[in-house]
């Protein structure tokens, strides 16, 4: 099944529709895109939610009753559609005094801003039955390594994250955090680059259970990253709670593409990851498959929409893809063969020490370290063809 239904969980950025085409080199391409307008196509792709960041909604610095107007229209909208707001997120990097960021701003009454704006879209979001609160810290960071005392940035993103973190348990709201992270642009060098480094700052925390990850896939590649291995990992340590699919043609500017119109092998070994690496086979990740992607400034209205509707066409011809890639009986023999299935059992015997490693003669003093792999391989470049030619619907 290669069509959408809500079923499937797909999301969209309200940003992402509603890029305009502006770039540094030149500006919109397109006309704005009004949010009600926008709910009423995705519902009828077939999409499941709308996210958007509070400026995507009421431009910065909109009265309350122009910011009230506007979520009413949006609740309107939603109302008479069905799409549900799974996730929002705050701008704090448009507006001119984020320029040095938001949350690690080097100035103080900066930062207290960013803390009240983030503060509002929390409520906000609890308001529309969000379940994830994204941050993204595009300003987070520097282009001067003089200029900016990381430490001291950390500690006050952790001050940050926790203050929200409070407020959530206070106000009872059921809302977890998904830190995003990418290593550049717009600054030379951001906050939490990769999908590791969040990893190891989510731990400091003062509630580490709120705080996961949205990793991108276009973010990990622009650091040169396997974006399916970092997904792993992200699984490995019960944090991935959110993610944002889309493409990008190796480390170069953001590229935001359609998913799967960049790396496919990568986007093929993604989606097999999700749709069938959890226990026996199935999904390992049930939450929002969010499109965070720019159709490109060459497009018109019906690009945008082609576009939006082509990132879930995409996932599912290459869920379709997958689904017969497990079932094919040469690619388990090749898995096999591979011993894929053998790195799940222990090195160690059960109970077994490093006195009784000592002690076996067969695991070194008797093992042929130099002829053990001559004659056999271990098939891995077989696997990958076959992956291929199941990508290339050959199989
Ligand atoms: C990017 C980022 C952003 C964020 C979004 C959420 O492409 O640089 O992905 O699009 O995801 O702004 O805050
Ligand atoms: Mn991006
Ligand atoms: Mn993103």
């Amino acid at each position: 099944m290669t069509t959408p239904t809500p079923a499937d969980r797909f999301s969209f950025g309200l940003w992402t529709i509603g890029y305009s085409g502006s770039d540094p080199f030149g500006g919109p391409t397109r006309a704005p895109l009004d949010v009600v307008h926008a709910v009423e196509k995705l519902a009828e792709l077939g999409a499941w939610g709308l996210t958007f960041h509070d400026d995507d909604l009421f431009a910065f610095g909109s009265t309350d009753a122009e910011r009230q107007k506007q979520i009413d229209r949006l609740k309107g909208a939603l109302d008479a559609t069905g799409l549900v707001v799974p996730m929002v997120t705050t701008n704090l990097f448009s507006a001119p005094v984020f320029k040095d960021g938001g949350f690690t701003s080097n100035d103080r009454g900066v930062r207290r801003f960013a803390l009240r704006k983030a503060l509002r879209q929390l409520d906000l979001g609890a308001e529309l039955g969000a379940k994830t609160f994204v941050m993204w810290g595009g300003r987070e960071g520097a282009e001067y390594d003089s200029a900016k005392d990381v430490r001291q940035a950390l500690e006050r993103y952790r001050e940050a994250v926790n203050l929200l973190g409070d407020h959530v348990v206070e106000r009872g709201y059921d809302i977890r955090f998904a830190i995003e992270p990418k290593p550049n642009e717009p600054r030379g060098d951001i906050l939490l680059p990769t999908v590791g480094h969040a990893l190891a700052f989510i731990e400091t925390l003062e509630r580490p259970e709120l705080v996961g990850l949205n990793p991108e896939v276009g973010h990990e590649q622009m650091a040169g990253l396997n974006f399916a291995a970092g997904i792993a990992q992200a699984l490995y340590h019960g944090k991935l709670f959110h993610i944002d699919l889309n493409g990008q043609r190796g480390i170069k500017y953001d590229q935001d593409l359609v998913f799967g119109h960049g790396d496919l092998h990568n986007a093929f070994a993604l989606v097999d990851l999700l749709e069938h690496g959890g226990p026996g086979g199935g999904p390992a990740y049930d939450g929002p498959r969010h499109f965070d992607y720019k159709p490109s400034r060459t497009e018109d209205e019906r690009g945008v929409w082609e576009s939006a509707a082509a990132n879930m066409r995409t996932y599912l011809l290459l869920k379709e893809r997958t689904d017969a890639f497990r079932a094919d009986p040469e690619v388990q023999e090749a898995l096999a063969e591979a011993r894929v299935a053998e790195l799940a059992e222990p090195t160690l015997a059960p109970g077994e020490t490093a006195a009784g490693l000592l002690a076996d003669r067969s695991a070194f003093e008797d093992f042929d370290a130099d002829s053990y792999f001559n004659a056999r391989g271990f098939g891995f470049v077989r696997l990958q063809q076959l992956a291929t030619e199941h990508l290339m619907a050959a199989r």
